[in-house]
């Protein structure tokens, strides 16, 4: 495929982070800018050290008239220091993943948590209304749980290995919404949840490669009672929490079309444009192309 041409008005976007070698997002990029016809290029920054080290990435991207920026592992947290606006999600959430270019600084968004709402609407997921699970209680589950009340959910369980984390999430997480919608819980206690059909999201990092046997949860009892599964990892592309929904007869997603509609969500607010439909679907096949290509 034919590469952008660079010329004096090329916009420049990237991501800053450590390890970046791996990462999908110039194939969603630059494909987004080929697709659409703008003259921008999107291109891996490795940042690594500290907060002072992320300030002066930062403030030279400002300064190179840079357009937007990605910000991946470790820096979704120290980052936030340095804009001069964070979006009321990603601030309530205390991490950001998109900075976008605005009078005097760049402004902060998480398209993690919006992307990976997308990804659901898009795959028919609703959340509004729903009784959730969220299985995990770190930054992953932590920003899912955020976001689930945020869209909407009725109710949210946090069920986590170590219930005290849970606990310090929820707590968290109720105290910044001024309601008591995220319930703790061990993950060994599933069976004195009230309910069933539930929707589950998987945030652990079981399951994630080269992990391909874990699970946060392997009892079938604990499968019958979801409906729906979605977990954030995408390598392996069917994880053993998805295959484990599957077989109690539920339907499960993996995480790759959160990062597709993550990058989507960022490229949008970067170009104040609206991706179709089409497009998505065209750059979810390339990326699961790659992605079996490194298999
Ligand atoms: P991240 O920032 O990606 O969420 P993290 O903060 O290290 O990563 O959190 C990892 C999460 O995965 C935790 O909720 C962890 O459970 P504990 O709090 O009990 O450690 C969970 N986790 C990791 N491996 C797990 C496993 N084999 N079974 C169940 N939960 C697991």
């Amino acid at each position: 495929m034919k590469t952008t041409e660079i010329d004096g008005t090329t916009r420049v976007c990237g991501l800053i982070g450590s390890p970046v070698e791996h990462t999908l997002s110039p194939l969603i990029h630059n494909m987004l800018a080929r697709r659409l016809s703008h003259n921008l290029v999107y291109v891996p920054f490795l940042t690594r050290g500290g907060p002072e080290e992320v300030r002066r990435a930062v403030e030279g991207a400002y300064a190179l008239n840079i357009l937007g920026l990605n910000v991946t592992v470790p820096h979704k947290q120290t980052v936030t220091a340095c804009l001069t606006r964070t979006d009321a999600l990603a601030e309530k959430i205390g991490a950001v993943n998109t900075l976008v270019r605005a009078e005097g600084g760049y402004q902060g968004y998480n398209t993690d948590m919006s992307g990976l709402y997308r990804a659901m609407e898009s795959d028919g997921i609703r959340l509004r209304d729903r009784e959730v699970l969220v299985l995990g209680a770190g930054g992953a589950a932590r920003a899912v749980a955020f976001m689930c009340v945020y869209y909407g959910a009725a109710k949210v369980w946090m069920l986590n290995r170590t219930l005290k984390k849970a606990e310090l999430a929820a707590e968290e997480i109720n105290a910044s919404f001024g309601r008591r919608c995220i319930e703790p819980m061990a993950l060994s206690d599933y069976r004195s949840l009230p309910g069933e059909g539930y929707l589950a999201v998987q945030a652990t990092s079981a399951g994630l490669y080269p992990d391909v046997l874990g699970a946060p949860v392997t009892e079938p009892d604990f499968y019958r009672l979801v409906d729906t599964g979605v977990d954030l990892i995408y390598r392996p592309f069917e994880t053993r929490f998805m295959r484990l929904v599957r077989q109690a007869g539920g339907r499960a997603v993996n995480g790759l079309k959160m990062l597709l509609y993550q990058g989507i969500d960022a490229y949008e607010l970067w170009n104040g444009v609206k991706v179709l439909e089409d497009t998505a679907q065209e750059i979810y096949l390339r990326m699961k192309e790659e992605l079996e290509k490194n298999e």
